[in-house]
């Protein structure tokens, strides 16, 4: 019986198919199918083994080019075979019985050779560009530059503290799933800015992020952050000294300390607190449940769900939670302002500059390179308007003024990708978005009326708000 069926097998369908298929359109594509496919599974082999390449952008290549020449391949081979037989049937030439399969034949063999020099040239092609290219592709500069729609990120990237951490650190997880999704991702994200059908601005938070606690803690392990952290901001008034005044706080870091106790913002959070939310950004929180230490389970739901379960993301809570903008950390117009005044980078002695620089930060551009042409001259304009003595005495101020505005501007606000001022909140915090406050605004209760804590000095000492020269910076010698 088996013995008959391949007999049967061979006579009707691989002798036929053989016949039709040695035609130079089915070899063709038969060459173009093995080249491509043993490239593919050499890669990932290569792969498997810990030797392939983590670049996800060499996975383009792989994921959607090749697979791509694979099938246009594949689909080559019933058409040659189609017109062959369509020709010899025009020829009536269609044997009664197909020929024995022939080593000697010309086609047949120049089809092998095809299928070989095919392979070995991808093979050097491909080899050749990932070496060459590997380096660069695993770049920030790669990620964040050769493709426009990253420029927002990338630019809050060069000023972050994380400036010299890859792109791929945090954004690649190891192993086969996430790499394959990585690659997965990667080809859409090709497709749809190919097709101009990204989103924009791109969103936020960044669902295949690798698990926070184990990126970050690759650098920073939580023993080391144990303790207090002082804080002193600067904040520039609307007058025409700019008048100066600062907050001194100490924040109470606390972590896990040698004797593993879990104190202060970093230590009560981590691993037994977990939330729902209900959009996006993930700024509203409307449920908190906390694990206590007994294994028993705390829940504060805001006052508006009125006992119900509100529905969304379900997280537990993690570094990101709070350090969302760890690395494109994008400031808001009177922090970016305060912070370069703060650096002498704009000059206090300009009278005024604290309300003009604002207002032309906060202004509308049609582009970046409208904001370089117009937040200078305007601001040049102002004081030939009101006080060209200013511009007689200190020309230079003001053009240095006017370049460190387009900067803080060139730094946050794309309005190319729709990425403006507030665009991306950061939840570090509470004064300029909801940050901590998300939960720990007095309204998240248990069914028995406790809250989570609101408590000024829970979080931090205040050792002053906005004075002008606090002596607590004399105090601590920071300041004379
Ligand atoms: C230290 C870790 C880290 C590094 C390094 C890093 N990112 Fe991110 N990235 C994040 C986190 C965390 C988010 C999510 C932000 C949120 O949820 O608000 C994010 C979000 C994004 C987003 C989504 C849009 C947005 O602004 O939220 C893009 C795009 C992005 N990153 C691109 C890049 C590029 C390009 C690089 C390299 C130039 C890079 N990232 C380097 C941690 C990182
Ligand atoms: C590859 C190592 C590395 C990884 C991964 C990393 N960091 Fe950092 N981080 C650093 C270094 C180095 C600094 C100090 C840079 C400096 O002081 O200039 C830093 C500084 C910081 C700071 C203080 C500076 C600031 O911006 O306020 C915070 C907060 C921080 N990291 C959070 C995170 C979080 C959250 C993650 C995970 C999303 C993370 N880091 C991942 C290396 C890393
Ligand atoms: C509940 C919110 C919260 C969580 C969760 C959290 N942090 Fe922080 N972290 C803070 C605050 C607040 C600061 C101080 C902010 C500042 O420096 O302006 C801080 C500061 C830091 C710093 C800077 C310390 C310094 O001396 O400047 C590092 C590094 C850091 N966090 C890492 C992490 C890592 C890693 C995780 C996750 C394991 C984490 N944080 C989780 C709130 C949080
Ligand atoms: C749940 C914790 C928490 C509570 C409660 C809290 N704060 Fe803060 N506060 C913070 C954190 C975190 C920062 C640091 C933000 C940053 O790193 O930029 C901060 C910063 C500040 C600053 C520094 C100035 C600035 O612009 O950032 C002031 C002032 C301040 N808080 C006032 C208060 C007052 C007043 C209360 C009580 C009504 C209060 N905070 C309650 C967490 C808290
Ligand atoms: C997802 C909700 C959530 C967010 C966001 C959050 N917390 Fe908390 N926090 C809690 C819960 C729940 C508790 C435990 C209840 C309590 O102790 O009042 C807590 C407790 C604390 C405590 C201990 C209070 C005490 O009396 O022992 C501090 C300090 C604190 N949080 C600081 C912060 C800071 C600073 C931020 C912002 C950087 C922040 N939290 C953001 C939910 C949150």
């Amino acid at each position: 019986m088996p013995i008959l069926l391949s007999l049967r097998l061979r006579e009707h369908w691989i002798r036929p198919a053989l016949y039709f298929g040695n035609n130079p359109i089915s070899l063709l594509g038969g060459a173009i199918t093995t080249a491509s496919g043993v490239m593919m599974v050499g890669y990932w082999l290569m792969d498997l083994i810990g030797r392939g390449n983590s670049n996800p952008y060499l996975g383009i290549i792989f994921f959607l080019i090749l697979p791509m020449l694979f099938i246009l391949g594949l689909a080559l081979i019933p058409i040659g075979m189609y017109v062959r037989y369509r020709k010899l049937q025009e020829k009536r030439k269609i044997p009664a019985v197909y020929p024995e399969i022939d080593i000697n034949d010309r086609i047949f063999r120049h089809g092998i050779d095809i299928v070989l020099v095919a392979t070995i040239v991808n093979l050097l092609v491909v080899s050749v560009a990932s070496y060459r290219g590997a380096s660069y592709m695993d770049s920030p500069e790669f990620c964040g530059q050769s493709c426009h729609v990253m420029h927002p990120e990338f630019a809050a990237y060069k000023i972050s503290a994380h400036s010299h951490v890859p792109c791929v650190d945090c954004h690649i997880g190891s192993g086969a799933g996430s790499y394959f999704e990585a690659k997965v991702n990667g080809s859409k994200q090709l497709v749809e800015v190919a097709f101009n059908r990204y989103p924009r601005p791109v969103p936020s938070p960044v669902k295949n992020l690798r698990p926070a606690r184990i990126v970050c803690e690759s650098c920073h392990t939580p023993a080391k952050f144990v303790g207090e952290k002082l804080l002193v901001k600067s904040t520039f008034a609307d007058d025409e000294q700019n008048t100066e005044t600062q907050s001194v706080v100490v924040l109470h870091l606390g972590g896990r300390d040698s004797l593993s106790h879990l104190s202060g913002i970093h230590g009560v959070h981590l691993g037994h607190i977990e939330y729902i939310t209900t959009d996006a950004t993930r700024t509203t929180i409307p449920w908190v449940q906390r694990r206590n230490a007994d294994g028993s389970e705390t829940v504060y739901a805001a006052s508006a769900l009125n006992g119900k379960m509100p529905q969304g993301e379900r997280r537990l809570m993690d570094c990101i939670d709070c350090h969302n903008r760890a690395a494109h950390t994008f400031e808001t117009p009177e922090d970016a302002l305060n912070r370069a005044m703060a650096e002498g980078a704009i000059s206090q002695s300009l009278p005024w500059v604290h309300k003009e620089g604002l207002a032309l930060l906060k202004a509308d551009y049609a582009s970046q390179a409208d904001a370089r042409a117009k937040i200078p001259a305007q601001l040049a304009a102002f004081y030939q308007g009101s006080n060209p003595q200013v511009l007689a005495t200190k020309a230079d101020l003001v053009k240095n003024a006017g370049q460190e505005l387009v900067r803080l501007y060139s730094d946050n606000v794309f309005p190319d990708m729709k990425v403006t001022w507030g665009t991306h909140p950061n939840h570090i915090g509470h004064m300029s978005y909801p940050g901590c406050f998300r939960c720990h605004d007095g309204d998240h209760s248990t069914k028995d009326g406790q809250t989570i804590t609101q408590d000024c000095t829970a979080c931090h000492n205040l050792l002053a708000v906005d004075e002008s020269k606090p002596k607590a910076l004399a105090d601590l010698g920071i300041q004379q």
